[in-house]
């Protein structure tokens, strides 16, 4: 049994470069309608212009309740009852426990953690609107392990895991799945700077490619039908663990 995507209207957050764009982009290549959310405006315009009419650009920080309520009206005006939501906007903050300031940690915390909740929040009486519904939210393989340095990321991460769980739990009975991704590291700006071999130890020595979450993403809505509440990796197997410290070489 799969779910077609013909027609479904869906809200991505972070939607305007990255995953955010690619997830996009698979969603209308899949025949549904998307509200691209995010707050780099020229980004996202753009992005709805290369696409054309089944998606519209919407100006959304998803730490405000008020612009959520917003955009799912606007969703619901123009298309109808919301049926998909991934929330996938995000911010990495690097900093030790010891030295990272109490803002940074709650900006990480506000935009990765409270936002995803925000937007559960806001679209879930859509949902139910419909009948059915399902709900990605981008965890992290930081929301798996603990990583030095990652403190506030790692928190929010995890946070987002737990979510999940509890909203699966609360939506289920409503028809709405609510499952996490849970990227190790993706080729997009937020692993700009960090150093190339960051991969070379992994099972698959290579970072990923946006495209190749996009297609997790649309396993997830499309045919894992009878999973709900569930984490979804794609790391290359980097937590499974690392080939380099092996007592036999
Ligand atoms: N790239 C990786 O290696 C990696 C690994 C694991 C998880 N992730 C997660 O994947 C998601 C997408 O990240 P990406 O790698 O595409 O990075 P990215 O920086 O290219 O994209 C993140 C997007 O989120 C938007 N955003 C940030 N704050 C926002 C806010 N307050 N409101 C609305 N939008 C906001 C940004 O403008 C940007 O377009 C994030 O949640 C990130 O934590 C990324």
């Amino acid at each position: 049994m799969s779910m077609s995507l013909e027609g479904t209207v869906a809200i991505v957050t972070g939607a305007a470069r990255g995953m955010g764009a690619e997830h996009v982009r698979g969603l209308v290549g899949a025949g549904a309608k998307v509200v691209a959310a995010d707050v780099l405006d020229e980004l996202g315009n753009a992005l709805a212009d290369e696409l054309g009419p089944s998606v519209m650009y919407r100006h959304l920080d998803v730490t405000d309740p008020a612009g959520w309520e917003t955009v799912v009206a606007q969703a619901e005006e123009a298309w109808g009852p919301v049926g998909v939501l991934v929330n996938n906007a995000g911010i990495v903050t690097f900093g030790s426990i010891e030295e990272l300031s109490l803002q940074d940690w709650q900006r990480t915390l506000d935009v990765n953690l409270t936002g995803v909740f925000l937007g559960m929040h806001s679209v879930v009486r859509s949902m139910k609107m419909a009948g059915q519904g399902a709900i990605v939210n981008i965890s992290s393989t930081a929301g798996l392990q603990g990583l030095a340095n990652l403190g506030a990321y790692v928190a929010s991460k995890w946070g987002v895991r737990g979510l999940t769980k509890t909203a699966a739990l609360e939506f289920g009975p409503s028809n709405i799945r609510v499952n996490s991704i849970h990227p190790g590291p993706i080729r997009t700006a937020m692993i700009d700077g960090l150093p190339d071999n960051m991969a070379a130890a992994y099972p698959i020595p290579r970072v990923g490619e946006p495209s190749e979450v996009t297609a997790m993403l649309l396993f997830i809505l499309r045919d894992a039908t009878y999973t709900t509440g569930h984490e979804f990796v794609i790391d290359g197997g980097s937590v499974v663990g690392s080939r380099v410290g092996s007592p036999i070489e």
